[in-house]
């Protein structure tokens, strides 16, 4: 008897062990998987300079998968008409998809309604419509809105416009030399006079994941609504917005593989219902009389205008793309590049990165001791990698730092850690240049 048992707990083991490994390597992503990857990545195979690419460019602009390409292409060849104002076949086979695409990102987000998603140009468009409508209902002379030193020049400026106009003040939560958020501070800054804050989920040129559901937490006990900037976190993280409990988010669909021009603001319902229109015309309009005008309902009364439909649909077939290859897996693999990539360019000498908190993306910016980061670029460049150099649309950061600016090296799923041995090497390169 005991025999058995001891047989039965081995195999037991046995076959825990095996799920074990098999599920290790279930999540990370095989040779073969990523070459399957790369293959629906038509750009990714080019020389430039007759090198071989390597795009390491991500946080500026994603590529984009041969379904997306073809999803917008067969979309202009076979169905293309303008969205909620036929009643033709195609003008209802148009508007049938674009709602299609408002529900794949609700789905996408976890919103609790699909009114919650408005269609945007991007980013900068969705804060830029929130900072208006929002500041023009709420601030008054002497309110506060809280953003953070690290936020994109995006996060900073809309607000400045109408802190600016309502008389209004802008109060920044400071960060440490690691990119990290100094919360206490945070605690400090909000009051009685806070009427929003707005923060970036990642930092673009720090990588830094910053703690946003604590912030959140935070301001609800001041009933101070909270912004999310999810432009570089969209593509990285499963984002679900109930659970978050944030108000507005935003993000762009060229960020995460879909076309440029569209992008996404998730705002309550509540919120957004109470709220002024932004813009005025076509979609936007219930019924026009020169004694007065009525707008529609959401989500339709933020999308003045001719929305960019096609990109909608783009931004459809992007999330079911990335679906399909499981955000579990583009985690895993995202963050294997990222540690891989931080090891060995942390050995370089003379080689600082900038941005060294705990959580990070797949986002590594650094300066070369004594050498311009744009030389670096171009140099990076003329061996075909992609990289992108300067700023990054984030001066405030770079004036923490005392820098100009950085190289940055953003990594997508498609990457591989045998371009990361390449980067490493032509840094050294550069380095014996000088
Ligand atoms: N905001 C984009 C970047 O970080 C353009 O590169």
């Amino acid at each position: 008897m005991k025999k058995y048992l001891v047989i039965a707990i081995k195999w037991v083991n046995v076959e825990f062990i095996k799920n074990e490994i098999q599920s290790y390597f279930n999540r990370i992503m095989t040779k073969q998987e990523i070459d399957k990857i790369r293959a629906d990545f038509p750009i990714l195979n080019q020389k430039v300079y007759n090198k071989q690419l390597i795009y390491f460019d991500n946080g500026a602009t994603t590529q984009k998968p041969k379904q997306v390409i073809e999803a917008v292409s067969n979309f202009y060849s076979k169905t293309n008409s303008n969205i909620h104002r036929g009643v033709h076949f195609l003008s209802e086979k148009s508007t049938a998809i674009y709602e299609k695409s408002r529900e794949c990102v609700k789905d996408f987000v976890n919103a609790a309604h699909v009114e919650e998603i408005i269609f945007t140009k991007g980013t900068t468009d969705g804060i830029n419509l929130i900072a208006q409508v929002f500041g023009e209902k709420h601030f008054n002379e002497g309110d506060e809105v809280i953003i953070s030193e690290m936020e994109h020049h995006s996060n900073i400026v809309p607000w400045q416009l109408i802190c600016e106009k309502q008389k209004a003040k802008l109060k920044i939560i400071p960060f440490n030399d690691n990119g990290e958020l100094i919360i206490e501070e945070f605690d400090k800054l909000l009051s009685e006079k806070t009427k929003i804050v707005a923060v970036t989920h990642v930092s673009n040129s720090l990588g830094t994941i910053n703690p946003i559901k604590k912030i959140i937490k935070k301001a609800r006990k001041f009933n101070v609504p909270v912004l999310i900037d999810a432009a570089q976190s969209i593509q990285h993280f499963k984002i679900d917005v109930q659970e978050l409990d944030c108000d507005f988010l935003v993000f762009s669909g060229h960020k995460i593989y879909a076309e440029t021009g569209i992008g996404v603001l998730y705002g309550k319902k509540k919120l957004l219902e109470n709220l002024p229109p932004y813009q005025g015309g076509g979609d936007m309009i219930k019924t026009v009389d020169f004694e007065k005008t009525t707008y529609a309902d959401l989500p339709l009364k933020y999308e003045a205008g001719t929305n960019n439909f096609v990109g909608a649909i783009s931004l459809m077939v992007a999330i079911n793309y990335i679906q399909t290859v499981g955000f579990d897996k583009i985690i895993e693999h995202e963050t294997q590049l990222f540690n891989y990539a931080t090891k060995k360019l942390s050995s370089i000498e003379g080689l600082k990165i900038i941005g060294t908190a705990k959580n990070k993306a797949s986002v590594i910016s650094f300066v070369l001791e004594n050498i311009h980061n744009y030389d670096v670029g171009t140099l990076l460049d003329k061996m075909g990698m992609a990289l992108r150099t300067g700023t990054h649309c984030t001066q405030p950061v770079m004036k923490h730092f005392n820098i100009s600016g950085t190289i940055r090296a953003s990594f997508s799923f498609y990457n591989t850690l045998e371009e990361i041995d390449l980067l490493y090497n032509a840094i050294l390169r550069i380095k014996n240049l000088f």
